[in-house]
């Protein structure tokens, strides 16, 4: 009974609209009305600056990582998976956001900082060197969440790997968009790196 707690409250913090809440607190502005129109914190450095892209980031991921902290500290193995799933459905379908949330890469990251933080680090490093190849944020939040299929696997942390693998199944889906935008040559890329 405790775990579906666990996991009423690890949706209900993933749906915290922190975009939303940075952008119309803090600037009057609705950031789904502007740049890519996704409520996620890519979207908010373009739209709101770097601060409040690091703030609307920061925020993204601890949701992941708060939701799974206390029951993966407790030792609920599998659960906290379950946990960790729950959490990262509510940034992309978010009960106070009309459900129209972000596209699942800073909650997810989240979530594995607080269960594997040395294959978090890992992710970082891929996605940074993806980005500074490409300039593309979507294609690196794509190409980290395959790598790290794959470093989960050497790891050999197969639950680990299944929800990777699912998280990574989900950002690709959430980036369906962004995919076609790349092959259209329409997708803008970053100039700070
Ligand atoms: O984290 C989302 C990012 O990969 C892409 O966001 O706003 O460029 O669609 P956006």
């Amino acid at each position: 009974m405790e775990y579906v707690i666990y996991i009423i409250i690890a949706y209900l913090l993933g749906s915290i609209p922190s975009g939303l809440l940075v952008g119309k607190l803090g600037f009057g502005i609705d950031i789904r009305e502007h740049g890519s129109g996704n409520l996620g914190g890519t979207n908010t450095f373009r739209v709101l600056g770097i601060k409040a892209g690091l703030l609307v980031t920061s925020a993204d991921m601890l949701k992941g990582t708060f939701a799974t902290a206390l029951p993966f500290i407790m030792g609920a193995d599998i659960i906290t998976l379950v946990i960790g799933i729950f959490a990262v459905i509510g940034h992309m379908y978010p009960l106070f956001a009309g459900f129209k949330g972000g596209k699942a890469v800073a909650t997810s990251g989240g979530v594995i900082l607080g269960i594997n933080p040395l294959i978090f680090i890992i992710m970082l490093a891929t996605f940074f060197l993806v980005l500074y190849i490409s300039k593309y944020v979507s294609l690196s939040s794509m190409i980290t969440g395959i790598v790290s299929v794959v470093v989960s696997i050497l790891f050999q942390d197969y639950g680990l790997t299944i929800l990777i693998a699912l998280f990574t199944l989900f950002v690709i889906y959430r980036h369906l968009a962004n995919i076609k935008r790349i092959i259209n040559k329409t997708e803008p890329k970053i100039t700070w790196m």
